[in-house]
């Protein structure tokens, strides 16, 4: 997008980890952000971080599990914006971290609820609002853990990493990303699989993440692609802006 003036995103998932740094660097660039939290107090306080900066942001209460939120939330935005530009599913959970051969059905579906479902629910209720943007976009954060290229990859550094959880969702999640950029292309909706890389959040529970980044950096890739001016639809883009083969 040549010119950020006047643009509305909203981050899912925005009061922590990428979630969090993708608010603020969409911030910094002029963007009119809503900040998702599941968590009122969470989000104010995420929000107060970011006012402390110099950044105006628009908190927003979302859980993506939560129809009654997601509801509330497109009444709030339509009430205040008319529209919305730029969607960030960005919301998710790691499950019990435990291969395939020990995860528990309960595990699975609690990860598809918020992973997978949670999104499709999002974008469906946020749909109408988009399709009054000039230059609409969804990116739903996905991982290269959920790539069975590269999980089948013995050379990749992270294929032995087994939540399975957490890789199906995201499987999932890339295959809904491919689904909606075929229905929505007429209508000129970009929707896009992006992934921040190996970060340290909070999204290990507390487990150790040796050798993980700066989850700003991972952020900002995510917010190049967002903001690019004329983005393909349908593709998996890592936080270097590369795409990548599913
Ligand atoms: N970190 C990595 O290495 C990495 C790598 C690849 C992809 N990713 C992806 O990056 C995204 C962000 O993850 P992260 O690393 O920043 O993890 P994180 O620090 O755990 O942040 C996750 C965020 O999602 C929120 N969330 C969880 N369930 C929710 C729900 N039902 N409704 C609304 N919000 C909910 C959390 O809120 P609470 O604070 O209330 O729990 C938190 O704000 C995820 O999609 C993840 O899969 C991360």
């Amino acid at each position: 997008m040549a010119n950020n003036d006047n643009l509305i995103a909203l981050v899912t998932g925005a009061n922590a980890g990428i979630g969090f740094h993708m608010t603020q660097h969409l911030a910094r660039a002029g963007i009119r952000v809503l900040q998702g939290s599941r968590d009122p107090a969470r989000g104010t306080n995420a929000a107060r971080q970011l006012n402390a900066d110099g950044l105006e942001v628009d908190q927003l209460t979302l859980d993506v599990t939560d129809d009654q939120t997601i509801a509330a939330a497109v009444k709030h935005v339509a009430d205040k914006y008319g529209r919305l530009d730029i969607l960030i599913n960005n919301a998710a959970i790691v499950g019990d971290g435990l291969p395939a051969s020990q995860v528990s059905r309960a595990s699975l579906l609690q990860t598809f609820d918020t992973n997978t479902a949670g999104i499709a629910a999002v974008t469906n209720a946020f749909l109408p609002l988009l399709r009054k943007s000039g230059r609409p976009r969804v990116l739903n954060v996905s991982s290269e853990l959920g790539s069975t290229r590269l999980v089948n990859d013995p050379d990749w550094p992270h294929s032995n990493v087994a939540a399975a959880a957490y890789q199906l969702s995201k499987s999932a999640l890339d295959m809904l990303t491919v689904l909606y950029a075929k229905e929505l292309a007429e209508e000129k909706i970009s929707v896009l699989s992006v992934s921040p890389g190996y970060r340290a959040t909070g999204l290990s529970n507390g487990e150790p993440m040796p050798g993980a980044g700066d989850p700003s950096e991972g952020a900002a890739g995510i917010v190049a692609v967002a903001l690019a001016v004329d983005p393909p639809t349908g593709l998996f883009f890592n936080w270097q802006g590369e795409v990548v083969a599913w």
